[in-house]
């Protein structure tokens, strides 16, 4: 060979070797297109007859009856009480259920049992708690409106038989990804985004956010609503509360010291979207959904569970780092969003009790005791922002941290507060 053919069969080499490469990440970014479609008709929520149509996603679906501690020892879906390692949750929510029962989330096929069997639940239970547990929730609302959230739960649970499932997430005509709760929708719309215009890559979230995010009741109607009109940060939210939103003033009471809480309601979806993954496009789906093969075929994974008990197919698409270098960075931010996470409620369990030590001396400085609690309120909604949320932090490290350190220092103002306001004499 001559040195021009040598030069010009290495370019051929190098040439075929880059477009083999592009071709091989735009196949690989790109959804399966060999799915066969099948077709159902709508209002189809039975999860077998999904299964006979998507075998193999059905299977994989299916994994999310499996139970296992989390890789990092935070979360996991083991059906334990947050209290145990959190006994700062009884002081917290103290006039609440949750007080009673709060326990760590499971696969998405658990959603009814756990509904069914939460001691949360009382015979006046509202539908609005069905909301997020199965698909029948298109039927309920398209039957009776906003009504269905203030009929009694039981009723609805009967008719419900199927745990969250494909038709939560999928069209069953054509497959398309679509959500069915109406309070995300509407949220979104007062936002001025229409999510039936969104595109695929948004859809992979927003098939989430319909679910894993803040609410609140309505006062006596029930109807569920997200609190996103001036944001998604733990500030802007609080400001929206602080407006009395439909009525709607504070989720209850804590007994002792009669601050209005707040509770939080797993805000993951708030939490993603300003932190750097939601920031830089990744979406749920490409960490808790990622793609698989199985028998030379591609499907995209419906376990949803914690990414790190499939870290290379769910990270390293885009991280290249050793798996252990990368679980061991998770740990880290857990770790220290943990640590801060305890002290911030531990710190807003003994403003509870400030105020409540206070509010027994007589002479007590009324206005000063006001103060002490409406910053209770926002300590206890700053922690729980946090606290609620499934991650532990690692979807938003540098928001989280913030979040708690200022939860820490309001709960210490709060308990301040109130020494003032029992006064120099009795103290
Ligand atoms: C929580 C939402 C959710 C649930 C529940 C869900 N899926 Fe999906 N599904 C998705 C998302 C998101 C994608 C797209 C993933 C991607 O783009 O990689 C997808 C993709 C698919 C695809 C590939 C076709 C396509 O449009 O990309 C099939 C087939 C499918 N799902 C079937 C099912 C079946 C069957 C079930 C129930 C057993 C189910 N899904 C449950 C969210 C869901
Ligand atoms: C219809 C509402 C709904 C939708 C849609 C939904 N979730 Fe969930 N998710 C839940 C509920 C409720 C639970 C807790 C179920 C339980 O504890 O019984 C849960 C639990 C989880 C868990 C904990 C399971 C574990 O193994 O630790 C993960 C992770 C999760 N969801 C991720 C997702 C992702 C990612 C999406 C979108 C692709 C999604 N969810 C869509 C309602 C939903
Ligand atoms: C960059 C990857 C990534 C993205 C994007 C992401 N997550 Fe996560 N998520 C994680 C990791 C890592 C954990 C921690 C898992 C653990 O502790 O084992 C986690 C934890 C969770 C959990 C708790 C799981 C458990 O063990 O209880 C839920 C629920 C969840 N994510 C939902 C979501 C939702 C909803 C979105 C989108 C709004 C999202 N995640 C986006 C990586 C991601
Ligand atoms: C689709 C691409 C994509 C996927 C999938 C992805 N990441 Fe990332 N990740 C990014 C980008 C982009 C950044 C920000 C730029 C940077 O720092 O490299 C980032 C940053 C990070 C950081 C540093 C920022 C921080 O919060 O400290 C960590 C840690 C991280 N990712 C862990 C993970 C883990 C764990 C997973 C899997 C569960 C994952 N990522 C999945 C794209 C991705």
């Amino acid at each position: 060979m001559s040195r021009i053919q040598k030069i010009l069969a290495t370019l051929v080499v190098l040439s075929i070797l880059f477009f083999g490469f592009i071709m091989f990440r735009v196949w690989g970014a790109k959804p399966p297109s060999t799915v066969k479609l099948s077709p159902l008709p709508q209002g189809t929520y039975d999860t077998e007859i999904w299964g006979q149509a998507y075998p193999l996603y059905y299977q994989s679906y299916k994994k999310n009856l499996e139970m296992a501690a989390s890789p990092t020892g935070y979360g996991g879906n083991i059906k334990q009480q947050k209290a145990e390692i959190q006994p700062e949750l009884y002081t917290n929510f103290k006039g609440n259920p949750f007080a009673k029962d709060y326990t760590e989330d499971r696969g998405h096929l658990y959603s009814m049992e756990d509904l069914r069997e939460s001691k949360r639940l009382s015979p006046a239970s509202k539908g609005a708690c069905i909301t997020c547990k199965t698909p029948y929730l298109e039927q309920f609302y398209k039957e009776m409106g906003w009504k269905y959230a203030n009929a009694p739960l039981t009723e609805l649970m009967d008719k419900a038989k199927h745990p969250i499932n494909c038709a939560n997430c999928h069209n069953p005509e054509n497959m398309a990804l679509r959500v069915i709760n109406p309070a995300f929708i509407e949220a979104m719309q007062r936002r001025g985004i229409d999510v039936s215009k969104a595109s695929r890559e948004e859809m992979r979230s927003y098939v989430c956010a319909q679910c894993h995010a803040e609410y609140y009741f309505v006062p006596n109607t029930y109807q569920v609503v997200f609190p996103w009109d001036k944001g998604l940060t733990p500030q802007q939210m609080y400001e929206y509360y602080a407006a009395k939103p439909n009525g709607f003033t504070q989720d209850f009471f804590q007994t002792d010291s009669k601050v209005p809480v707040l509770k939080g309601q797993h805000p993951d979806y708030e939490e993603w979207q300003n932190g750097i993954h939601g920031k830089m496009g990744v979406s749920c789906a490409d960490c808790h959904m990622p793609y698989m093969r199985q028998q030379g075929r591609k499907y995209s994974s419906h376990w949803m569970t914690s990414p790190l008990k499939q870290i290379n197919e769910a990270c390293g698409t885009c991280h290249n780092q050793v798996q252990d270098k990368l679980y061991e960075q998770v740990k880290a931010i857990q770790d220290n969003v943990w640590q801060l996470q305890h002290t911030a409620g531990l710190t807003v369990a003994q403003a509870h009790a400030a105020i409540a030590n206070a509010s027994t001396k007589p002479g007590v400085n009324q206005q000063e005791l006001e103060k002490a609690r409406e910053l209770t309120r926002k300590a206890q909604w700053f922690w729980d922002y946090v606290a609620a949320a499934n991650s532990m932090g690692f979807h938003n490290q540098t928001q989280e941290l913030n979040t708690l350190g200022q939860s820490i220092d309001l709960a210490h103002q709060a308990i301040d507060s109130a020494k003032k306001a029992a006064g120099a004499n009795s103290l």
